[in-house]
């Protein structure tokens, strides 16, 4: 797929740590390294250079925020997003879900999202993987089946961001190769088109006078 085309493409990863040395930074940075290899324009969105209020759920905290606007800004602009998260107490961060509540379908509705999940413990991120895709469905965004979630973060990153384990590293990239596949279908003319007929389409196509 690397071609003229696909570079219009633009996957951008979104951290769900704050920590200095986050393994979940260098989890995204490698899901994004995948999509740039199918020739997808990448960006990583952290959290830590974004001044955010708590959503307090009136809609006005880019009144006195205006990074809520920055942040909903750089989300919009892409096709398609990688989720970034560490496992906090069985679940995906509070960190992730504050920025995801100050944002909606404006952002995510239609788009292309992959997940992907560090943890300290062996079980791994699995469950804030799990949970993670729920709130995908409810964003109204296409969650892609392929996920990766690494047990025991510290054991297998090494300080650059690289990872001991290559089969790891290897399925990373693919959930990045995988939404800037699925995110330059869903842009290509052909798509539209026939998302353009399925609008038009009849209620029950095929249906009638039966
Ligand atoms: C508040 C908190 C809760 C955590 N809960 C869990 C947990 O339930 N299971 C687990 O395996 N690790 C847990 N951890 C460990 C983190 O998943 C681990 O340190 C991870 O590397 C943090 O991500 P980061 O490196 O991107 O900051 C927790 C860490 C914190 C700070």
């Amino acid at each position: 797929m690397k071609n003229k085309q696909s570079s219009n493409v633009l996957i951008v990863g979104l951290v769900g740590s704050l920590r200095e040395e986050s393994y979940t930074r260098m989890a995204v940075n490698l899901a994004l390294s995948g999509a740039a290899k199918k020739g997808a324009q990448i960006k990583l969105i952290d959290l830590r250079d974004f001044d955010l209020p708590f959503c307090d759920g009136s809609g006005k905290e880019a009144d006195r925020y205006p990074d809520v606007l920055r942040l909903r800004k750089e989300v919009a602009q892409a096709q398609g997003i990688i989720l970034g998260t560490p496992d906090y107490h069985g679940s995906f961060s509070g960190v992730l879900k504050n920025a995801l509540d100050l944002m909606g379908f404006q952002e995510f509705a239609g788009k292309v999202v992959g997940l992907v999940g560090v943890a300290g413990g062996a079980l791994g991120a699995v469950n804030a993987l799990n949970d993670l895709r729920k709130v995908g469905r409810s964003l109204h965004a296409w969650v892609v089946p392929h996920q990766v979630a690494i047990p025991q973060a510290w054991k297998h990153f090494h300080s650059d961001g690289t990872l001991d384990d290559l089969e790891y590293q290897k399925r990373l990239q693919e959930v990045g190769e995988e939404v800037a596949r699925f995110a330059y279908l869903l842009s290509s003319a052909e798509t539209r088109k026939f998302l353009e007929l399925w609008e038009q389409a009849m209620p029950n196509p095929g249906g009638e006078g039966r």
